[in-house]
């Protein structure tokens, strides 16, 4: 095989999966298939130097990676404006209407996956770069973990360079699947396909994501593309490999989208994936550039979200629940009953406001609603039991016994008892452990219950001085899962960053938002710790948005001498992490530049260029280099070289156009 027909054997493994994993529609078998694969990676192994960084058996990358770069976009990710009604429908139809001075628009209708939605950069047809929406702006690049799931094409039928939206996704089956061997090795369940999702784009090991059933599709392309209407769009798309939703359907008039909206509320469970509602869009594009876009959503499209499942059951009890931050919370335990395809057997109630306003008592049958993901909460009471009990408000704490007190003006309930209140003791330590925060796998809140019960665990700094031998004395709790605990639990010093741990430490009102904020104007952990409480208040005064209560209470979390002496706790124990910078998610993202010969602008002026637009600039052409861009004096030698190497060479002009994000061609 030489190196033409072997770039031709990648392309024909990645047209099997692409028929596999988007068409459903496989035209070999598995045996063929794996026949073709073995022959490829024969080759790769006697031809190292020819590898394709975007061959078939390139998917699944060998290094486990530390952080998710964060990255910042020039044209923000948008969300959508939400209508849950024909009414809502109807005034959405007037808005376009008006908005394109009466003409009647035509729309199309997708389904509204409920996954995590992603942008994926493909430069001249190759798969580059993939990135979270995160806040809109600022993405977190999870290319390694992307590059796993089969759905995704990692070459494009025509090279061109685009930005494409979609959202990864799971279905119902691959996720219980999963559920279920979680559960098997006494890890927490996820609560629905999206959240793990999430959790899987997360992963530090692409390995492990890789054994994760993810899915994908794709809905929008940045500036369009060639297409003239949406429908169009799809179908370019489509053209290129990306996969798209089989079930779209385009309408002409108000009553035809209603009633395309309405096929939808009972067709929506025949599909293998969750959807919590369909999205209406414009279907030209020159109407949708007319219309254009608010700061948070687009005025040519709108989600239509389909009403809450509902249900009626009989209340059991109510448990006082204490949270981390002390509130106390009733939760209401039911007579088991099916809701939106899970059983539900508690429900929360918010407060205790809610209880005496709803009058709701023991033996009452109410009315549960689960909207979306979130958990199940009462709406009514739909019939009073023979024989209910009233349900008091509580005045201790169910834990530490403490007198609850409710601030003035605040319906909420809380036990002040901060420090020394067991229940919020350990949720504050659970916390720490959670998925956003330090990321320490395998620690189930039983688990962080049991160390502080048995006094192991007093603070969360005490979690790095765990030992094997310490964990297996606890309950269900084998030789290699102790193991992996401490593990976990030593990975997390070198995992987190600076905002993870601040989310971790819990502080009130500080979350994922501001908690990057302080941790991206402090940048390490000790230069926070030497900071005096007024000074980490005016220097989060000054930052976008951080207002007087927020600055406040992170000034006064930092002055707490027991909050002091747990970080001092930590730090001692190699707890230090630092945040790292954020790159830019430009044009060149992704890709590496090396310059060289007489050019228009000093090299410096360039390396700006490549830099700004976020690509990396090399001294010399390596292997791996993206582009040698030359100017017109350029020695043979070096070109030559370039060849060699695999890096392709363009002009200035050719450079300049790649950095603003035009299409270049192949060359
Ligand atoms: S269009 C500017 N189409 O829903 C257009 N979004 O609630 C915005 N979503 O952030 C996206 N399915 O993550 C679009 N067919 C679809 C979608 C879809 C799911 C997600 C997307 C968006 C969110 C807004």
């Amino acid at each position: 095989m030489d190196r033409a027909a072997y770039e031709a054997l990648c392309r024909e493994l990645l047209d099997h999966d692409r028929r596999y994993y988007v068409d459903n529609a496989p035209t070999v078998s598995d045996q063929d298939y794996d026949r073709l694969f073995a022959r490829l990676k024969d080759f790769e192994a006697a031809h190292p130097a020819d590898l394709l960084s975007w061959s078939p058996t390139q998917r699944v990358g060998h290094t486990p990676t530390s952080t998710f770069p964060k990255l910042v976009r020039d044209v923000p990710m948008l969300s959508l404006d939400n209508t849950y009604d024909e009414a809502e429908l109807t005034a959405f139809h007037e808005r376009v209407k008006k908005g394109l001075a009466g003409e009647e628009p035509a729309y199309v209708v997708e389904p509204k996956i409920d996954g995590i939605s992603m942008e994926l950069k493909y430069v001249e047809g190759k798969f580059r770069l993939g990135a979270t929406r995160g806040d809109g702006t600022i993405g977190e690049d999870v290319t390694q973990n992307l590059r796993t799931i089969r759905a995704l094409p990692l070459v494009l039928s025509e090279p061109v360079t685009v930005d494409v939206r979609g959202e990864v996704y799971m279905e119902r089956a691959g996720f219980e699947k999963i559920n279920a061997e979680r559960v098997a090795a006494g890890e927490e369940p996820w609560k629905n396909p999206r959240n793990s999702t999430g959790g899987s784009l997360k992963l530090m090991d692409p390995r492990e994501a890789a054994r994760r059933p993810m899915k994908l599709l794709t809905y929008e392309v940045v500036g369009d593309g060639p297409a003239k209407t949406h429908f169009q769009l799809l179908e370019w798309m489509k053209h290129l490999g990306l996969p798209v939703s089989t079930d779209i359907t385009r309408v002409e008039s108000l009553p035809a989208l209603i009633e395309a909206v309405n096929g939808w509320a009972s067709r929506r469970l025949s599909l293998p994936f969750a959807i919590d509602g369909v999205v209406i869009k414009v279907d030209r594009i020159a109407q949708r550039r007319e219309l254009g876009a608010t700061s948070r959503a687009p005025r040519w499209a709108i989600a239509f979200k389909f009403p809450a499942e509902q249900a009626v059951t009989r209340l059991q009890w109510v448990e006082v629940n204490v949270g981390r931050t002390g509130a106390i919370t009733p939760l209401g335990h039911f007579d088991p009953v099916e809701l939106g395809g899970t059983t539900v057997k508690r429900a929360s109630f918010f407060n205790w406001n809610q209880i005496r306003r709803l009058d709701v008592a023991v033996g009452d049958k109410v009315l549960i609603e689960k909207a979306g993901e979130i958990i199940p909460y009462v709406i009514t009471v739909v019939e009073r039991g023979a024989d209910r009990q009233p349900i008091a408000e509580p005045t201790e704490c169910p834990s530490c016994a403490t007198r609850l007190e409710r601030e003035e003006g605040q319906v909420a309930l809380y036990c002040p008892n901060r420090f020394g209140c067991p229940v919020q003791r350990a949720r504050s330590i659970g916390f720490f452990c959670a998925r956003d925060a330090m990321n320490i796998e395998n620690l189930g809140p039983s688990t962080v219950y049991q160390l502080c019960e048995t006094g192991l665990v007093k603070d969360v700094a005490d979690l790095y001085d765990l030992t094997v031998e310490q964990l297996v004395e606890l309950e269900r709790m084998g030789e290699k899962s102790a193991e992996n605990v401490v593990q976990a639990i030593a990975n997390s010093k070198k995992t987190a960053t600076l905002s993870r741990l601040l989310i971790g430490l819990g502080m009130p009102g500080i979350g994922e938002v501001w908690a990057r904020a302080v941790a991206e104007h402090y940048r390490e952990l000790a230069s926070l710790m030497k900071a005096t409480p007024e000074e980490i208040k005016a220097a989060l005064l000054a930052l976008h948005g951080f207002g007087e209560e927020r600055a406040q209470k992170v000034s006064a979390f930092f002055a707490e001498p027991r909050n002091r002496v747990v970080i001092e706790k930590l730090q001692a124990r190699g707890v230090s992490p630092s945040e790292p910078r954020i790159e830019r998610i430009g044009p060149l993202a992704g890709l590496r530049l090396c310059v060289t010969g007489t050019l228009t602008r000093p090299r410096s002026e360039i390396q700006a260029t490549i830099e700004a637009a976020g690509g990396t600039f090399e001294k010399s052409v390596k292997k791996g280099t993206h582009y040698l861009v030359a100017g017109a004096d350029v020695g043979a030698t070096k070109l030559k070289d370039a060849q060699k190497k695999g890096t392709r060479v363009i002009d200035e002009p050719t450079f300049e156009r790649l950095a603003r994000g035009e299409d270049i061609g192949n060359g």
